[in-house]
């Protein structure tokens, strides 16, 4: 096996930017993928907390002017993984997140905030930025969907358009076009046109050399015209260029053995500690601290993907069985209100925190006893993948990558010892409230919910075999460019 090295472009990275579980991707792909021979460096915007956490600096490019002012790329590590760093402080360097101002309104500029990153990937994959020139560039969402058209107009070696979401696409006025330094045979069906204007991740779709997704089932799902948000022809005629690549998650943060965020640790052999957990989390969420009661939580982006507004209306149903619901999350003002209003009305049932919070969120999956994640879409998801490793049963909508990662407990599934959670379909309220019906029935049978455990965390959940197939498919890429 020859070793390969691979530019990853990405906006957020864990633990230092993150909106959501691109971050986690991003931070826990590369190391995964070094134990295949591939060696990433990853491509990220100067942001405040990059450029603080950033040791081992040096300058690696400059640029007179990026978009409205001067720019370099800075070489250096940060999050235990070897970085370029654009730092172009007129672009990045701002209060707020990393898409929107602190009121929560996207920055009119990110058209060019990205331009610029995927022009800063360019140059380092032309071979302009020092010593490092990769092999392959991995690009990750719209926000570097610009870098295979970039690569397509100058050369460079081959490119992988991962997407995470297709819900969020970079389209921008057609105006935009003149200043993006493609050439005007880039625009185009086949290019970055997209229904008239422009078209970030559609750039990418079209023009990169394969392109991925972060689950076989989204990978059919978005070929579809319900699934493909606009872009299904394009990704049909894609053909066997899009392909599907669980996500795993980082086996060493998510670790109930060894978190030190958790009260009490426990493994699959050794579930006392579990029982510590549930009532520290029960007595932090204002919860009526009982081990016998069926003990529901949420961990999520508070929008309509993930289906929230589902379980606020079958939370009549969910308490009738005598269940309890704890709810971390942030995200939509009418789902926050609504959910804190749920847990005013039901004190000792009900517990709801509206905020981001890393601990929390370990103190859950392990405390909960089921993890509800009822979406209408799911890309890939990575808290079932959480929930399955702390032995937190997954209660969730057969879509995307939470069919492809919980086993529904039917007969056949216990009965071949394989069942680690419940599915439900259509994503709807009436079916939601059957799934909460069979996982109370579940939790009578106290013998049969500790072997569902069981096989939930005996689940692989890792990296190791998404990288292998990350790792195989980028030697077939940069092998048929050489060819
Ligand atoms: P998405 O990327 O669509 O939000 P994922 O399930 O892929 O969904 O990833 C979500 C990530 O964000 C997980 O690591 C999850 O633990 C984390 N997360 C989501 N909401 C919160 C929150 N309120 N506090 C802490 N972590 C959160
Ligand atoms: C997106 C998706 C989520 C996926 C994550 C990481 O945010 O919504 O399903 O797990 O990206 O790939």
């Amino acid at each position: 096996m020859t070793a390969v090295s691979v530019l990853s472009v990405v906006s957020e990275l864990y633990p230092l930017v993150k909106t959501g579980g691109l971050a986690d991707v991003a931070a826990s792909l590369p190391p995964a993928l070094a134990a295949e021979d591939v060696q990433v460096c990853t491509l990220v915007p100067g942001y405040h907390a990059v450029l603080t956490a950033l040791e081992e600096r040096s300058e690696a490019h400059g640029f007179a002017d990026l978009y409205g002012g001067p720019a370099r790329l800075l070489r250096g590590r940060a999050a235990g993984l070897d970085l370029l760093v654009l730092d172009a402080p007129h672009l990045f360097m701002r209060p707020g997140g990393p898409y929107q101002d602190p009121s929560g309104v996207d920055w009119p500029d990110n058209a060019w905030r990205f331009a610029a990153l995927a022009r800063a990937g360019a140059e380092v994959a032309l071979g302009r930025a020092g010593a490092f020139v990769p092999d392959l560039v991995h690009a990750h969402e719209w926000q570097t969907g610009l870098l295979p058209a970039y690569l397509r107009a100058e050369g460079g070696p081959p490119s992988v358009m991962t997407i995470h979401n297709l819900a969020f696409q970079g389209r921008f006025p057609a105006a935009v076009f003149g200043t993006l330094g493609l050439p005007p045979s880039a625009w185009g069906i086949d290019g970055v046109e997209y229904y008239g204007g422009v078209g970030y991740l559609k750039a990418g779709i079209a023009m990169a050399d394969a392109v991925t997704t972060v689950s076989p089932s989204y990978a059919a799902e978005i070929r579809t015209k319900e699934g493909g948000m606009g872009l299904d022809g394009l990704l049909r005629q894609r053909g066997d260029r899009l392909l599907g690549i669980l996500n795993g998650i980082d086996t060493t943060v998510w670790d109930p053995a060894t978190d030190a965020r958790l009260p009490a640790q426990f493994s699959a052999d050794e579930l006392t500690g579990r029982v510590v957990d549930k009532a520290v989390l029960q007595t932090r969420l204002g919860l009526d601290v009982q081990a016998h009661s069926l003990l529901y939580g949420v961990v999520s982006r508070l929008t309509w993907q993930k289906g929230l507004d589902l379980l606020l209306e079958a939370l009549p149903t969910l308490l009738a069985t005598g269940a309890q619901l704890a709810v971390l999350g942030t995200g939509e003002p009418g789902l926050e209100a609504a959910f804190a209003a749920a847990a005013l009305a039901h004190p000792g049932r009900v517990g709801c925190v509206i905020g981001y919070d890393e601990g929390l969120a370990h103190l859950m999956q392990a405390g909960a006893d089921a993890l509800l994640v009822p979406s209408r879409f799911e890309p890939c998801g990575l808290t079932q993948l959480c929930a399955l490793r702390y032995g937190s049963l997954p209660v969730v909508a057969r879509v995307g990558g939470l069919a492809d990662t919980v086993v529904d407990a039917n007969e056949m599934a216990v009965a071949s010892c394989v069942a680690t959670g419940v599915l439900f379909a259509p994503p709807s309220r009436d079916m939601l409230e059957s799934a909460l019906l069979r996982t109370a029935s579940l939790w009578r049978n106290h013998e049969l919910w500790r072997r569902l455990q069981g096989n939930a965390m005996r689940t692989d959940v890792s990296w190791q075999r998404p990288a292998a197939r990350y790792a195989a498919l980028f030697r077939e890429m940069i092998a048929g460019r050489a060819a």
